[in-house]
């Protein structure tokens, strides 16, 4: 029998995030419970396009009888077993094994976790090991760039400096850098060209690096392409020159490839669409599809020789997660990967992505529209904010995509897209034709 749950508690016992709390105690949430493809049905029969895979993480969408079978298979053969103490599993050998040929890092390694926040919150650690055991303790700051997401944890939640993640729940915030995030079409200066931009960023890296004590600095952190801060591209020039900034600092770069990796960018990973080498990158998400909690924190060469190293001293490695290599979350992790080669999903994105950044720079010089942009399966039409009134149009379209039975994520007036990676070239259209039905109304609403 499917779970249901019916009835309308005005009294809700299940805590629902990123919500406010008395307003989601007290009505009922939507509730979602089917889903086929890219649609999802909700409790009351209403069908959606998830039009940014249920927070960018469900690319095979919501009905893949393939994983299913792989989760059950696995389920069936050894439903649980914790990888630690010299004990593991098939299938976590096998993908680390494949993530570590996939990676575009020389000789790379691989561990699991959980969640997202959980693999950026290991390396983070990992980090500090490895600093600690090269005799530079003190190299614990991590640079993390404006309106980013690294994680809900108390080590990952203040990168990106979101007031309301970080400074709201009370957490240590000294040993984060808080650095500009590359928005060149919202930061650029009056004529500044993109590689000037680019530059100016980098500046204030470097300078910030300075002011910190370079040798307090581990790590910079950083997703290429930051959909918490509204799909931002980064700008010509900056990736590359970041890299070449850090290694002359001694900093790492820790490349967060929780939404960008496994196609979204046009690329496996974003590092190869923008051409940088990350010193460790993070997984997870599309990892598995989202149909099994599962994240990687793959590690190149040099980094975990120094992991190694350190445990010699140490005589031990002292750190493992109940889950983390979870034979089922591995197993359907595996049959991702599978599916997105067989499938040539990459191949795919690459054909039916220009189809959705077509649509969208359609959209440029609509009275409505500031900005659109994009890149691979992924991009936003940026809104003009109204007068004294930032977020009230993303606010108004929210509510018209939803009458229309499209869910997009929306960033204050920017809204983002990033459907599941199977979507069809038609789909694409009919997400289009709902999003463009619900610009069309707010412009009504506000004309009325
Ligand atoms: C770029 C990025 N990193 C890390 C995370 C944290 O992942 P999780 O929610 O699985 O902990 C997220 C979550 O949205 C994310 O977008």
């Amino acid at each position: 029998m499917p779970i249901s749950h019916r009835g309308n508690a005005p009294d809700n016992a299940t805590l629902i995030g990123f919500t406010n709390l008395r307003q989601a105690r007290t009505t009922r949430p939507m509730v979602i419970e089917k889903g086929r493809g890219i649609f999802l049905i909700d409790e009351n029969g209403r069908e959606y396009i998830e039009g940014t895979s249920s927070f960018y993480s469900a690319a095979l969408g919501f009905s893949d009888p393939e994983l299913v079978e792989a989760a059950v298979r696995q389920m069936h053969q050894l439903p649980a077993y914790a990888s630690g103490l010299y004990r593991t599993v098939p299938a976590a050998l096998a993908l680390g094994e494949k993530l570590a040929a996939m990676a575009p890092m020389a000789n790379a390694r691989v561990t699991f976790g959980s969640t997202g926040s959980e693999a950026n919150d290991f390396l983070i650690k990992f980090m500090r090991f490895r600093n600690g055991h090269r005799g530079e303790p003190k190299r614990v700051k991590i640079i993390a760039r404006a309106l980013s997401y690294h994680g809900a944890t108390v080590t990952t939640a203040p990168l990106g400096g979101f007031p309301g993640t970080a400074r709201a729940f009370n957490l240590p915030m000294d040993e984060v850098i808080t650095v500009s995030q590359p928005d060149y079409v919202n930061a650029a200066l009056p004529g500044e060209s993109e590689a000037e931009f680019s530059a100016r960023m980098l500046a204030e890296i470097e300078q910030a690096i300075e002011q910190a004590g370079p040798a307090t600095v581990g790590a910079m952190i950083l997703d290429p392409v930051s959909f918490s801060a509204g799909c931002v591209v980064p700008p010509v020039g900056y990736l590359p020159g970041l890299r070449g900034l850090l290694d002359r600092y001694g900093v790492l770069l820790f490349d967060d490839e929780v939404i960008n990796g496994f196609c979204r960018t046009g690329s496996m990973f974003a590092a190869q669409t923008f051409g940088f080498r990350p010193d460790c990158m993070t997984l997870a998400k599309a990892l598995s599809a989202a149909y099994f909690p599962i994240s990687a924190i793959v590690m190149d060469g040099d980094f975990y020789d120094a992991l190694e190293r350190g445990s010699d001293e140490e005589g031990i490695f002292s750190h493992a997660a109940t889950y983390g290599g979870h034979p089922v979350a591995a197993a359907v992790a595996l049959r991702t990967i599978e599916i997105i080669e067989e499938r040539d999903l990459l191949g795919h994105v690459r054909r039916v992505g220009p189809r959705l950044l077509k649509h969208l720079a359609s959209l440029d010089g609509h009275p409505m529209v500031f900005n659109t942009r994009g890149v691979g399966l992924g991009g936003a039409v940026q809104l003009h904010s109204l007068p004294d009134n930032v977020g009230a149009r993303g606010r108004a379209m929210q509510d018209a995509m939803m009458a229309e039975g499209l869910l997009l994520r929306v960033v204050k007036d920017s809204i983002n897209f990033a459907p599941p990676l199977i979507i069809t070239e038609a789909e694409v259209d009919e997400l289009f034709a709902r999003f463009t039905r619900a610009l069309a109304a707010v412009e009504r609403t506000e004309r009325t």
